[in-house]
Parts: C-alpha cells; structure tokens; sequence
C-alpha cells in the first residue's frame, strides 16, 4: 500500500475483532506518531497506551461518541505536555501518522473525543497542567465492521481557494 492510497481509503473503524494486534505492530504504530513532526521538533506529547479492559470501558463513557474505546484491542491516549497554540496541531499530526501506519498494518482506527478531560486525567494519573483531550481506539476491523455512511469529503473546488480567499 502506498501513502496516497492509505489517504484515499482509510475509513473511521469502530467495531473490532478480538484477535489481539502483536505487540511489534503496536510498537510500530507508536514508533509513526513519534517520528511526527512538530513545532521546533518540541515533541511536546505522551502517548498512553491502554490495553486493560476495565480502563478502556472507563474511557469509554467519558465521552458522547466514545463507546468504541470499550471494544478496541488497544486505545492510545493523546497527551500533550503544553498549553501553546500549536500543541493540539502537532497531537494532530502524530495522531494521524499513527491512524495510517495502522492502516497499513491492517489495523483500524477511530478517534474519540474526551467531553470530561478533568475525570480522563483523573482516570489516568495524568497531571492536570496537561491537556488530555482526544483518545484513539485500535485493533482489527470485526467481520461485520462498516464504515458509517457519513464520510465522504466535500469537493476540491469548495474546500481549496487559489491565491486569495
Ligand atoms: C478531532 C476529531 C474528533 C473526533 N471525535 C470522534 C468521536 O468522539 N467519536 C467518533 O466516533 N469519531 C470521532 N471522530 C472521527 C470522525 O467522526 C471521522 O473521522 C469522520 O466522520 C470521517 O469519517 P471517515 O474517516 O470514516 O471518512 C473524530 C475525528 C476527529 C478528527
């Protein structure tokens, strides 16, 4: 698979098997986000990864559209270490390098928002200082798993201006 293919197809995927992802192709999604650039390469995130099953059903309900963390093989936890206008873009980018090294690799992905940041930290041990907004669940899509039929992208001539606005 090349990286414009990986672009164009991958999908949300929040329904998972229960074959577990080997821990080499977990480190190998990790290794992707970590290789993210960032601004002034400040790095400036942890990622906890949660495989314990009781913590990823806790997670679960700390968000409205997070039910997916519960049946995920591993959820990783996107924390970032500043309060500057750039951290939650550079979370952004390793967050995403993850989602398609994962994809790759076969393994599913979807972002969950965490509506109760204060009790997600809490939950994790996580310092309050920080910002612990967004978790991703993985593992391989479930036989049945679909894409919700929302998600196509609108087109290139409404999204893109050339020039000036
Ligand atoms: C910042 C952000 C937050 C998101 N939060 C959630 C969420 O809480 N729950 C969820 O199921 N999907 C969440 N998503 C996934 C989007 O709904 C999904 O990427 C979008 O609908 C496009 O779907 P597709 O990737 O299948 O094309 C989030 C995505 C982003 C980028």
């Amino acid at each position: 698979m090349n990286v414009l293919d990986a672009i164009q197809k991958r999908r949300a995927v929040r329904s998972f098997s229960d074959q577990p992802v080997p821990a080499d192709v977990v480190e190998t999604i990790l290794r992707a986000g970590s290789r993210a650039q960032s601004s002034k390469n400040s790095q400036p995130w942890r990622f906890i990864v949660v495989r314990n099953r009781e913590t990823l059903t806790a997670l679960s309900l700390l968000g409205k559209f997070a039910g997916h963390v519960a049946g995920a093989d591993f959820a990783v936890c996107y924390v970032g270490l500043e309060q500057a206008t750039w951290n939650s873009f550079d979370l952004g980018q390793a967050a995403a390098q993850m989602q398609l090294a994962a994809h790759e690799l076969g393994v599913g992905s979807c972002i969950a928002a965490m509506y109760d940041q204060e009790a997600a930290k809490e939950l994790l041990g996580v310092p309050p200082e920080m910002n612990f907004f967004c978790v991703i669940s993985f593992g391989y899509p479930s036989a049945d798993h679909q894409p919700l039929v929302m998600g196509g992208r609108n087109p290139l001539d409404e999204t893109v201006r050339w020039e000036r606005w």
